[in-house]
């Protein structure tokens, strides 16, 4: 009986042992547990990066970098991506043609505006690809789903449709 407890004791002991051998480094795991070690701590130090140029305050502190300036404003390759890039990404809301009546784009209230018409003329570049990056109104961000060369060809694309 004794011999019995004894053996059931040791078993029992055994795991609470063997964390002894870590707790007390017999055993040595190499494992990182400082605080400042960390890489969202490791950023924070060292020579601060300065701001990109043109970077502009966003949302409550942080900062983001953009390039406001069409690299090829009417350029007619672009406008052929941005066309292909509309259809994917744009069509199922703002229409085959950008002047509205895409099948998800009834589903909003108010609907998707007509994109062909004095409303795409009175806006600029800049606001445009901010429009495409951060979404606007009820309107998704697209900043996943188009690169910033993507987004600017949807912008040609665009002005090309406004043209007509
Ligand atoms: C899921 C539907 C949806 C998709 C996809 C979508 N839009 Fe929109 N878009 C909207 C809605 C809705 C509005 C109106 C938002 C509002 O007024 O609240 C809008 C507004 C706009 C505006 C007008 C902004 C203004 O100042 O009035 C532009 C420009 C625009 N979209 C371009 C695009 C382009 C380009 C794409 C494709 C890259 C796209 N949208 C994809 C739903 C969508």
């Amino acid at each position: 009986m004794i011999r019995r407890t004894v053996i059931i004791l040791a078993i029992l002991l055994l795991p609470l042992l063997a964390g002894l051998l870590f707790t007390y480094e017999v055993i040595n795991v190499e494992f990182n547990s400082l605080m400042e070690d960390q890489v969202s701590v490791k950023n924070q130090e060292g020579p601060i990066i300065p701001f990109p140029e043109q970077s502009v305050p966003f949302k409550r502190g942080a900062y983001v970098a953009r390039t406001v300036e069409n690299p090829y404003p009417g350029d007619p390759e672009s406008v052929a991506r941005g066309e292909a890039l509309f259809a994917v990404h744009c069509a199922v809301c703002h229409g085959d043609k950008g002047i509205g009546g895409g099948p998800v784009g009834e589903y909003f209230d108010p609907p998707p505006p007509d994109l062909t018409k004095d409303l795409l003329r009175s806006l600029n570049d800049a606001f445009l690809f901010t429009v495409l990056t951060d979404g606007f109104g009820r309107m998704p961000r697209m900043v996943e789903n188009l690169s910033v060369d993507e987004r600017w060809d949807v912008i040609n694309y665009l002005r090309s449709l406004a043209q007509d």
